[in-house]
C-alpha cells in the first residue's frame, strides 16, 4: 500500500508516457517547445509495463491513467494499454489527451483495454484554438472526440482552461456545446506549472468566476462531497441533469486532503504531487538491477515522504523546478 504520513493511500497512479506535445499551449509551454527528454532518459516500454505491475500487483494501485506531455505521439501506447490491460487484479485503464490523433487511435486503444479517456479543448473558436495553442488544429481534436464517443471511450471528459482575455468568454457556450455532444465538462482553474513561470494569481479566472458566468445560462445544483470521493473535480448537474459540469480548482478550493495520487515522469521519477519538489528514481533502480520487492520499497518510501498540500495560495509558495509537460498533466 502506498501510504502516505497524512493517512492518504495512493490508488491512483498517473504515469507520464513523453515529455513533448505537438501543440503550444501558451499556459504550458514556449512557442519553440522545451529541451525534451533525449531517448536513453525515457523509460523503454517494458520498463515502464513493469513499474506498472509493481503498482498494481504490490501497491495497491488501482486505477492507471497515461498522460505527457502528449500520450499519443508515444509510439508503444497501443502496446503499452494491452500489457496493463492483461494484469491482475485488472486496472482501470484512462488517458488524458489532447485529441491530435485520437481519430486514427481510439478503436485501436479501446479494443487494447483503455476504458476511458479526458481530452482538453479550450475553445469552440478556431482562431482562438490558434492563438491558444499555437497550432491550427481545432478540427482534428473534435473529430478526435468524435472518434472517442464512438469507441466507447466513456464518459468522454473535456478538460478547458479559461484563460483571460482569451476564452473567459466562452463557459456558457462551451457547456452547451458538451451537453448536446454528450460529453462531461470540466473548467480547470490555471495552476503554476507552466515552464515560462508566466503564472499571475490576480490574472487567473477563479472556480468563482466560471460559476458565475455558467449561472447566467443554467441551473447548477451541487452533488454532495460523497459523489466527489478523492475527484478533483467538483461537479454540478446541469438544469436538473442528467448532464454535468466539473470544476478543477486546485488554487482556490485545493483538494489535496483527499488526494489519492502517486505520478510516474516519463524518465522514470516518482513524484508524489504535481506541486511536489522531490522525485525519486526507479528507473535509476530499475537500470541498477533492483527487484520488484526493492523497487516498491522506494516508491513507498517516496510516498511516505507526501506533504499535506501544494499550498498554491500560501505565499510561501514556490512553483516546482519542472513544467507540467515534463511531470505530467
Ligand atoms: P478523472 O476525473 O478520473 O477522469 O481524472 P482527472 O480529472 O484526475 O484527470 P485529468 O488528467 O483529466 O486531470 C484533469 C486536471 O486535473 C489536470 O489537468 C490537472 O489540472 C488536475 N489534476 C490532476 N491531478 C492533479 C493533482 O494531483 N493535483 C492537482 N492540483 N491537480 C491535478
Ligand atoms: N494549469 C491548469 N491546467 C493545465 N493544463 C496544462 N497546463 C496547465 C496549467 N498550467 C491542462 C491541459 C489539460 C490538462 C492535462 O492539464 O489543458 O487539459
Ligand atoms: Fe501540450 Fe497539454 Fe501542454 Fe497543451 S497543455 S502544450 S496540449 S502538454
Amino acid at each position: 500500500m502506498l501510504l502516505d504520513t497524512y493517512g492518504r493511500v495512493a490508488t491512483d497512479l498517473r504515469v507520464s508516457l513523453t515529455d513533448r506535445c505537438n501543440l503550444r499551449c501558451t499556459y504550458c509551454m514556449p512557442e519553440e517547445g522545451l529541451q525534451w527528454l533525449a531517448k536513453p532518459q525515457l523509460l523503454t516500454d517494458d520498463e515502464i509495463v513493469r513499474l506498472i505491475r509493481i503498482a498494481v500487483t504490490d501497491l495497491g494501485v488501482d486505477e492507471v491513467r497515461f498522460t505527457g506531455g502528449e500520450p499519443l505521439l508515444r509510439p508503444g501506447l497501443v502496446g503499452i494499454v494491452e500489457r496493463c490491460a492483461a494484469l491482475e487484479p485488472r486496472p482501470q485503464l484512462s488517458l488524458t489527451t489532447n485529441g491530435i490523433g485520437l481519430e486514427r487511435t481510439a478503436a485501436a486503444l479501446r479494443e487494447a483495454g483503455l476504458d476511458r479517456v479526458n481530452v482538453s479543448l479550450d475553445t469552440l473558436r478556431p482562431d482562438v484554438f490558434q492563438r491558444m495553442t499555437r497550432r491550427k488544429r481545432h478540427a482534428d481534436v473534435l473529430r478526435g472526440l468524435e472518434a472517442a464517443r464512438a469507441a466507447g471511450l466513456t464518459p468522454v471528459k473535456v478538460n478547458t482552461v479559461l484563460m483571460p482575455g482569451l476564452n473567459d468568454d466562452e463557459a456558457p457556450d462551451l457547456l452547451a456545446w458538451a451537453v448536446e455532444n454528450d460529453y462531461e465538462l470540466r473548467f480547470i482553474e490555471q495552476m503554476p506549472l507552466d515552464a515560462q513561470h508566466g503564472w499571475q494569481r490576480d490574472g487567473m479566472i477563479t472556480a468563482g468566476d466560471i460559476l458565475e458566468s455558467l449561472r447566467t445560462r443554467f441551473t447548477l445544483t451541487p452533488e454532495g462531497e460523497e459523489a466527489r470521493g478523492s475527484a478533483p473535480a467538483e461537479r454540478w448537474t446541469v438544469d436538473g441533469g442528467p448532464h454535468r459540469v466539473g470544476v478543477i480548482a486546485s488554487v482556490t478550493r485545493p483538494f489535496c486532503r483527499a488526494c489519492d495520487r502517486t505520478r510516474l515522469t516519463a524518465d522514470g521519477q516518482v513524484r508524489t504531487c504535481l506541486f511536489a519538489r522531490e522525485e525519486s528514481d526507479l528507473r535509476g533502480a530499475l537500470r541498477g538491477g533492483a527487484g520488484d520487492a526493492e523497487v516498491a520499497r522506494l516508491w513507498k518510501q517516496a510516498m511516505w515522504g507526501k506533504k499535506a498540500g501544494a499550498g498554491i495560495d500560501d505565499p510561501s509558495f514556490v512553483q516546482p523546478d519542472r513544467p507540467m509537460s515534463a511531470i505530467g498533466g
